[in-house]
């Protein structure tokens, strides 16, 4: 599973001095460019961003990594996931990760990440973060077929996607707010297929077809 361009990411460096970053960054001590941008914190300072109805929504990507990490498939191994950030850095999680399932233990996980570059417990190399395009990652990890899945695909079900991804294929679902994948990040899906007439939210779609997937194996 990839969730692909991800609203996910640290303050860009241009608006780490406004006003409303700064304030937020001295209350968690942190320097500006350390903490998640947020929409429901920067408003004002994302108006001078590119792109930015599609990004600062880190809560949007945990609750879709919950999703996905509590599922039996994930939990049997037989799940790989990806994030892919719309500021083109993949973070790998590693085999049977638990994810704290409070948001505010979430973003600083998730910013000690971006920091050092991998979360350990121990020995265990629990999650690391790497800079990489959404195409590299395809030459990383070369599945069979790259899936997409968007509410203007091809119509299908969940059913019918599990059945068709069951050979190491990958499955790519969008972790930003509104809007549609991507040109550069739909050229490398082989096919995208819409699960409904509705637009629905990442991990309602993740847990829809996961479900499906995990028939498949029992
Ligand atoms: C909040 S939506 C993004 C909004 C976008 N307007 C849409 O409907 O696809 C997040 C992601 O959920 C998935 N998604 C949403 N609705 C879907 C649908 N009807 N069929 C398949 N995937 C869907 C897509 O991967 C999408 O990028």
């Amino acid at each position: 599973l990839i969730i692909a361009e991800a609203a996910l990411e640290t303050v860009p460096k241009n608006i780490s001095r406004h006003a409303s970053v700064t304030r937020h960054a001295t209350r968690k001590g942190k320097a500006g460019t350390e903490i998640l941008l947020d929409r429901s914190y920067h408003h004002k300072a994302m108006l001078m961003l590119d792109n930015a109805d599609r990004r600062g929504r880190p809560d949007l990507v945990h609750f879709a990594l919950l999703e996905a990490v509590s599922t039996p498939l994930y939990r049997m191994g037989l799940l790989r996931i990806y994030v892919h950030s719309i500021a083109d850095k993949v973070i790998f999680l590693h085999e049977k990760v638990r994810l704290p399932k409070s948001y505010f233990r979430f973003e600083g996980l998730m910013e000690e990440l971006i920091k050092e570059g991998q979360i350990r417990s121990d020995s265990d190399l629990l999650m690391e973060i790497k800079n990489m395009r959404f195409a590299d990652l395809l030459s990383e990890i070369k599945p069979s077929k790259v899936i997409g899945l968007s509410r203007r695909g091809i119509k299908s079900d969940a059913t019918k996607i599990a059945t068709m991804a069951k050979e190491d294929a990958v499955l790519v679902v969008g972790g930003f707010p509104r809007g549609h994948f991507s040109a550069r990040v739909a050229a490398g899906m082989h096919q995208i297929y819409s699960i409904s007439d509705y637009s629905l939210e990442a991990h309602v779609v993740i847990a829809r077809v996961l479900y499906e997937c995990e028939k498949l194996v029992k």
